[in-house]
């Protein structure tokens, strides 16, 4: 998910996550899971509130162009 950068901060994000659980509750989906880097605290932030917990980490999980290994968080929501 990418908002664009002058949306940000609007309430996009929240809507865009709330039609998905919406769309897997009508399908009877039983749960939810993404990752996000443990970093990105917009992100973390609107999963959080929309009830998302963490579930794990992976340490060093991705490794970017310039060598740096970053962990890698994932987060679930029982629907
Ligand atoms: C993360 C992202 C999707 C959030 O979308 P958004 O439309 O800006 O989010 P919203 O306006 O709906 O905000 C929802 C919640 O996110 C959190 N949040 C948003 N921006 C934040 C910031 N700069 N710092 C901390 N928390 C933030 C808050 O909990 C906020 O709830 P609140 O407004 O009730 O406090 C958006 O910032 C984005 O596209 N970022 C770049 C791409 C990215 O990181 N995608 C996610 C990859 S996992």
């Amino acid at each position: 998910m990418f908002i664009a950068a002058d949306w940000r901060g609007h309430g996009v994000g929240t809507a865009l996550v709330e039609a998905a659980i919406e769309w897997a509750k009508a399908r009877e989906l039983h749960k939810l899971t993404l990752s996000v880097l443990p970093h990105n605290r917009a992100a973390v932030g609107l999963y959080r509130k929309l009830g998302f917990i963490e579930e794990g980490r992976h340490p060093k999980h991705i490794r970017r162009a310039n060598g740096e290994l970053w962990d890698l968080i994932d987060m679930g929501l029982p629907l």
